[in-house]
């Protein structure tokens, strides 16, 4: 099967110019640094709507899917109108995701309200700007998106997060699908909350369930269990209570390359496992076909983003390991602290050198574990080097934080020799936009005690 987006590091437009230069998207990343600055987000949009393409096409043997893009791995007006245009929906899952969505003029039928723990005002704001469905997650949420919709007397199209009970071997902070998790129904929860709603919650309206496994997930097998789980409840639910669900939301969580190791299965391998296993289970029980929801963030826009940084200080341990510091590292990218994540790089302005020492890319903030790559075979690096972090795309700038007060990196979008600026770099002006010093504090005279 032909490999798809997910199974490279590098954005698919990557090359290497005569001068030594890497370029994405028809741009010279080392005059993308000099005209943007560093540290700089940047996003290659053929990668991104490229991988659109395949899991459309992936799935395009099923009459009804949909496929939406779970926007925390990467959330910003831009890559909404990029994904309106793909024909994409949208997992969102805070008020701030539905805002960023529907100021984008996002179809917002198109998006799918997740979460463990939604606000009122959320719920609100999501029936307001007419978010397509809300998955419910628990009894709490249940009663409180009722009444809510009872107050305004509508009714809400809902599907049900249920735990599935499958072990993915990813990393335990982002396994979700296990039954020992804070997301969704437990199994022998789902009868009571159908129950609920049949009985006592008319302003909810059962659409179908909500499955998903986790995140960085390699095996493909896992899916095919989670189709065969849903199919079996859909079955049992319809025996049980005469309700035929409509549809049933896989969730997303397929892997990338972030290093040479790692080896994801292509989108294709993924989409016809599920598609497999759901025409089997279908048949099995006699049901017929439901729409289908995958959610996938990670694999959309992970390898369409890099970072780019320059090396300032380092230092040479002696006897020991050589530090070359960066002037970004864990508040722009958090994962490899967070989750012991690794990332491949190289220096952008010497794509063509081959390696010449190891090196610890060191981050600039204040913790001995801001460490960007660990062991990294570099041509000799010197002070105004630009080295490009690969596959940077999903979970970074989602993630960032203002740690040590550094403003958050620009982020840009490149394409065919084009770049634009999609998020603005920050400013010591934007870090105390909202800093408030009390009245009683800003007397000559006060002193802490
Ligand atoms: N749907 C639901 C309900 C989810 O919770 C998630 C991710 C997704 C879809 C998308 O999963 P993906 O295709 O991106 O794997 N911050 C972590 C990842 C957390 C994932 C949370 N949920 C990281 O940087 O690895």
């Amino acid at each position: 099967m032909q490999n798809t987006v997910n199974q490279s590091i590098m954005p698919v437009t990557t090359k290497i110019k005569d001068n030594g230069h890497l370029e994405i998207g028809g741009c010279d990343v080392v005059e993308l640094a000099e005209k943007y600055g560093t540290p700089l987000y940047v996003f290659d949009e053929e990668t991104i709507r490229k991988c659109c393409r395949q899991y459309k096409e992936a799935f395009s043997s099923y009459s009804n899917i949909s496929t939406l893009f779970a926007s925390k791995a990467f959330m910003t007006q831009a890559i909404c109108a990029i994904l309106k245009d793909e024909g994409f929906g949208l997992d969102v899952v805070s008020g701030g995701e539905i805002y960023t969505a529907s100021s984008a003029n996002f179809p917002m039928e198109r998006c799918y309200f997740n979460g463990n723990n939604k606000s009122s005002e959320e719920l609100e704001l999501a029936i307001e700007t007419g978010v397509g469905r809300i998955t419910v997650d628990n009894f709490f949420e249940m009663e409180l998106l009722n009444s809510i919709a009872q107050s305004k007397n509508i009714q809400v199209d809902v599907i049900l997060r249920i735990t599935p009970g499958i072990e993915c071997h990813t990393h335990e902070y982002i396994q979700t699908g296990h039954l020992d998790s804070k997301f969704g129904f437990d199994m022998t929860q789902v009868d009571e909350a159908i129950e609920l709603i049949q009985e006592r919650y008319h302003n909810l309206n059962l659409k179908g369930l909500h499955g998903h496994l986790g995140s960085q997930i390699f095996e493909t097998y896992v899916y095919s269990d989670l189709v065969e789980i849903v199919v079996a409840e859909f079955a049992r639910i319809r025996d049980k209570f005469g309700i035929v669900l409509e549809e049933m939301n896989l969730g997303g969580g397929l892997g990338v390359q972030y290093i040479s190791e790692d080896d994801p299965p292509s989108i294709y391998e993924i989409a016809d496992v599920i598609l497999t296993a759901l025409k089997q289970n279908l048949a099995k029980y006699d049901l017929s076909e439901p729409k289908i929801v995958v959610e996938p963030g990670r694999s959309i826009v992970s390898n369409a983003g890099v970072t780019l940084y320059t090396v300032g200080s380092s230092k040479q341990v002696p006897e020991g390991k050589k530090y070359v510091a960066v002037d970004g590292g864990m508040a722009d990218n958090p994962r490899p602290a967070m989750y012991q994540a690794k990332y491949y790089g190289i220096i952008a302005n010497k794509a063509n050198e081959k390696p010449a020492e190891t090196v610890t890319i060191a981050g600039r903030y204040c913790e001995s574990g801001d460490i960007l790559i660990n062991d990294a075979e570099l041509p000799e690096t010197e002070p105004g080097d630009i080295i490009c972090i690969f596959c940077t795309g999903a979970y970074n700038y989602s993630m960032s934080s203002n740690y040590n007060r550094v403003p958050k990196p620009a982020g840009i979008i490149v394409q065919e020799g084009q770049s634009d600026v999609i998020i603005k770099r920050e400013t010591y002006q934007d870090l105390i936009s909202l800093d408030v010093i009390p009245e009683r504090l800003k007397k000559n005279n006060c002193s802490v005690r």
